[in-house]
């Protein structure tokens, strides 16, 4: 390749998702509706982070509904197979190898200071597994392994992000240039969206209060419910201010998915009740997950076209993993026969 074509080469970005439940609307808005823009800039890699999943205990049959389901609503947001690479991570043995290969160049003092570590071996006391501890290493084995400048995380992901970054330029330095640094790429767009119920916390879809999280399949009717239930405040005027945490959420929300300006929406409901205004959001909200979840609906309808799909980008994958993996398998004195 020429030098020029070289440097035409377009960014690389990879991100991945566990297929851990069904995404909330915080999720989509604050970070995989992001993916979607990210496609036409950069060369991009998304995956379903299916290993990831089984830190915590899984059942197998809900899994496996949950890995077709996560990969499909990739598809359904509007990842475009013909754009980016979409697959699933357990398809593509390289990352537990070169996992194992990483975990023998990473510290217990490392992975021990890590917070999600700490968080969820407080959470599953009965399950503090080899797994949940070098989680890390994985997710460092599977940004590395495509050589991505960027990795599009919010911000609960930028210490693993931090980490990824420190084993490669350990290992680059050690053994020999290898990895590609990789830069968390937080994104500015994003929108913080909030519980409905406690605006000041993430939506999370975790929370015990259903009423608190959007999810990505609430039906219309549902949608609309919540919001309505939505907290806010007593000054039943729709503007944006410190101290009207409820409101300020529910702005963003209305903001994210119309596109309008926080000072066209003053505007819009200016003299207007928080009743008219939480419809609204509802409704907008709505329609922007109808076509999502009808796309999810028929993808899931055929489930050997879907299969057909991962194993597809799932062969691409392989191809580029292979070819780091190789290069740092030979770095630490294997033979590559
Ligand atoms: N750990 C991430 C999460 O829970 C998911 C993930 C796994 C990931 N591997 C990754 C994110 C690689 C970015 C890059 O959200």
């Amino acid at each position: 390749m020429s030098e020029t074509v070289m440097n035409e080469r377009k960014k690389r970005a990879l991100s991945m998702i566990q297929p851990s439940g069904i995404p909330t609307l915080g999720n989509y808005l604050g970070a995989l509706r992001n993916w979607v823009d990210l496609q036409d800039e950069l060369d991009c890699f998304f995956a379903v982070a299916d290993l990831h999943a089984i830190t915590v205990r899984q059942e197998p049959a809900k899994l496996r509904q949950q890995i077709y389901q996560t990969f499909a609503l990739l598809l359904a947001i509007g990842l475009d197979p013909e754009k980016s690479l979409v697959f699933v991570q357990s398809q593509v043995p390289a990352h537990t190898e070169l996992a194992w290969l990483l975990a023998c160049n990473t510290q217990f003092g490392e992975l021990s200071r890590m917070t999600q570590f700490k968080d969820k071996s407080a959470k599953h006391a009965d399950n503090i597994n080899l797994g949940l501890f070098a989680y890390p290493t994985l997710m460092a084995a599977d940004i590395l392994l495509y050589q991505p400048e960027y990795v599009p995380v919010g911000a609960d992901q930028k210490q693993h992000c931090e980490l990824a970054r420190d084993l490669a330029t350990r290992f680059n330095n050690t053994y020999g240039n290898t990895f590609v640094m990789p830069d968390p790429y937080i994104m500015k767009t994003g929108a913080r969206v909030r519980s409905l119920q406690e605006p000041t916390k993430k939506m999370s879809k975790s929370d015990e209060n259903q009423n608190s999280f959007i999810s990505m399949l609430d039906d219309k009717d549902t949608v609309i419910r919540k919001f309505k239930r939505a907290v806010t405040d007593s000054e039943a005027c729709v503007r944006y201010a410190e101290g009207k945490d409820g409101i300020n959420n529910l702005m963003e929300i209305y903001s994210a998915v119309t596109g309008k300006s926080l000072a066209d929406i003053e505007q819009e409901f200016s003299g207007r009740g928080y009743g008219d205004f939480k419809l609204a959001v509802g409704e907008s909200v709505a329609e922007t997950l109808a076509p999502i979840q009808a796309k999810l609906t028929e993808l899931m309808g055929d489930k050997a076209q879907l299969e057909a799909m991962m194993k597809e980008s799932a062969g691409h994958a392989q191809y580029v993993a292979a070819r780091t993996l190789s290069k740092a398998r030979k770095r630490l004195g294997y033979l590559n026969l």
